[in-house]
């Protein structure tokens, strides 16, 4: 089957032919049909998730797919053959993702159905970006009524939370460039800031949050900070308050000492987080916006596109 992968860390990804995976017990072979790129799979490529992570090689990459079960395993029957499933379609330990023709995922791990009139490249866009999302709001353990900056809030993870939290009444001002601060406030942001990346310490952030917040807020949810910028941003907290980071900059130490709240995201995306996804997509309160499409061997430019940043949603692959 036709695929991407990499031959070891650090390696090019690219088009390979590699076996089509067989599904064991428990598990379950889908066809894929669109396949959603996020940061994760270059992290994964380039080795920065290998403490976490057990990898064989050629490694196929991608997380996020959408597509049709195609065979079942042994004992499997939760999900049967013809059904249109979406989830997080890698194991990346038998080196299998969802930048192929066909995916592996466990009947137990985080696959669910296909909302109803979701059609494939959307479906494709959502588990990684909602997953994180939900399990963002949650660990920020944040109330209605309560004030949040969204650090990063432009792409896949960062609209979703925009929409979650403030689907749960909380405040959220949202880090935008010009051209994204309407869908920010359509997405529900109630404030947006504009950034600069030669800010490196994101220190006018700071100050233009200040000026309108001079009592501080509740908690600063930071998908991109690194270890130089979360201590800068953690002025803007409330005693008490809460520093989430999804890229694990936050030093809980440091933090504790100033009498703050650190967390560092470590998301296990579930069935269970797949079926409130669905849920939500279900009562029209969630879409991931899929900013291009492109085919499967565009993949390798289109994951060094992505690291250069400036994404506005999901770049999806159809197969
Ligand atoms: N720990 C976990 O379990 C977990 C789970 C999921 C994701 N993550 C991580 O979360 C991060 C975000 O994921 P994603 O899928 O949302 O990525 P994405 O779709 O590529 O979006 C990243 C966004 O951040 C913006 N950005 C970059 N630098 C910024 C800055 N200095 N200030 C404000 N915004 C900035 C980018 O826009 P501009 O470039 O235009 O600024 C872009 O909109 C990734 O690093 C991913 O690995 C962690």
């Amino acid at each position: 089957m036709r695929a991407i992968a990499v031959s070891e860390y650090g390696a090019t990804p690219a088009p390979m032919y590699l076996p089509r995976p067989v599904p064991g017990p428990g598990e379950i072979l889908v066809k894929v049909i669109a396949a959603g790129l996020s940061p994760l799979d270059w992290k994964l490529a380039d080795g920065m998730l290998k403490d976490s992570v057990d990898a064989s090689f050629p490694l196929i990459l991608g997380q996020d797919g959408a597509g049709v079960v195609d065979e079942v395993g042994e004992g499997v029957t939760r999900l049967r053959h013809g059904e249109q499933v979406y989830g997080i379609l890698a194991a990346p330990e038998r080196g299998l993702g969802a930048f192929a023709e066909y995916a592996i995922v466990r009947e137990d791990g985080p696959v669910a159905r296909i909302p109803d009139g979701m059609i494939y490249t959307e479906a494709a866009a959502v588990p990684t970006a909602g997953s994180a999302a939900l399990a963002m709001l949650e660990q920020a353990r944040v109330d209605a009524g309560q004030t949040v900056l969204v650090v990063g809030a432009t792409g896949g993870v960062g609209q979703c939370l925009v929409r979650l939290a403030s689907l749960a009444g909380v405040k959220v001002i949202a880090t935008a460039r010009a051209d994204m601060a309407g869908t920010m406030r359509r997405l529900g942001a109630d404030e947006t800031v504009e950034y600069s990346h030669g800010d490196r310490s994101l220190s006018e952030l700071n100050a233009k949050v200040l000026a309108v917040h001079d009592d501080g807020i509740d908690a600063v949810l930071d998908l991109v900070g690194d270890t130089s910028t979360t201590e800068n941003l953690a002025r803007l907290l409330r005693p008490g308050g809460t520093y989430l980071s999804a890229v694990w900059a936050v030093h809980p130490d440091s933090m504790e000492a100033k009498g703050l709240r650190a967390v560092n995201l470590d998301d296990r995306p579930s069935a269970a987080a797949l079926e409130r996804l669905s849920d939500l997509i279900d009562a029209g309160d969630l879409r991931v916006r899929v900013e291009r499409e492109v085919p499967l061997e565009d993949t390798p430019d289109a994951l060094a596109v992505n690291r250069v940043g400036g994404a506005r949603g999901r770049t999806v692959i159809r197969l």
